[in-house]
């Protein structure tokens, strides 16, 4: 079964996740000039060439699955919705892999909020980046940053936060989704 644009659909396989992200993940990223799969590709290939481990790719591949599963419709942030995107996502993740997949995609939303305590970072943000961070509490101060840092996976957080901003260029040639399921594959519990 293949979920339409419009259903709630909370893939119960590793293989409806796959599905999801290819029916899905045509819809544009609002406020983005790439869509889904391919800013997900693009945030994959990055950690990639980065060198990074599996399970990182992993992450940085589906960090954002979160955003499709609700069906495609308008843009959460341009209706004042934070849509805890990064909970909803680690723990639909978590039926298949451990903390090293889950805690960077649930984090990512908050190395965000401590990366743009950096004014040079915040600037270089998109339009739709910084509305959602508004949503989502705002950059972290001195404590917050410091509360972040101590948690297992923020540097593996922060990382993939880079390469999520970088992830957003049209054009750009990356593998495909069954380029790199084996990867994903490998992270998941043998039962998945
Ligand atoms: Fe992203």
């Amino acid at each position: 079964m293949t979920p339409t644009d419009a259903q709630t659909w909370i893939p119960m396989q590793l293989e409806e996740l796959r599905l999801l992200l290819l029916a899905r993940g045509h819809a544009q990223y609002t406020g983005e000039p790439v869509n889904h799969l391919e800013h997900a590709l693009q945030c994959a290939a990055l950690a990639q060439r980065a060198g990074a481990p599996a399970a990182l790719m992993t992450a940085a591949l589906l960090h954002d699955i979160g955003h499709l599963l609700d069906g495609i419709r308008g843009t959460p942030s341009l209706e004042g919705i934070d849509d805890r995107h990064e909970v909803r996502a680690a723990e639909l993740l978590s039926r298949w892999f451990g903390s090293d997949v889950t805690e960077p995609v649930r984090l990512h939303v908050a190395a965000k909020r401590a990366l743009a305590a950096d004014s040079r970072y915040w600037r270089a943000l998109s339009e739709d980046s910084r509305r959602s961070l508004a949503l989502q509490g705002g950059a972290f101060d001195a404590a917050a940053i410091a509360a972040f840092a101590l948690q297992p996976h923020a540097a593996e957080a922060l990382a993939l936060r880079r390469w999520d901003d970088a992830a957003k260029r049209p054009g750009r040639v990356t593998p495909t989704l069954d380029a790199f399921w084996p990867t994903v594959r490998v992270c998941a519990r043998p039962d998945a």
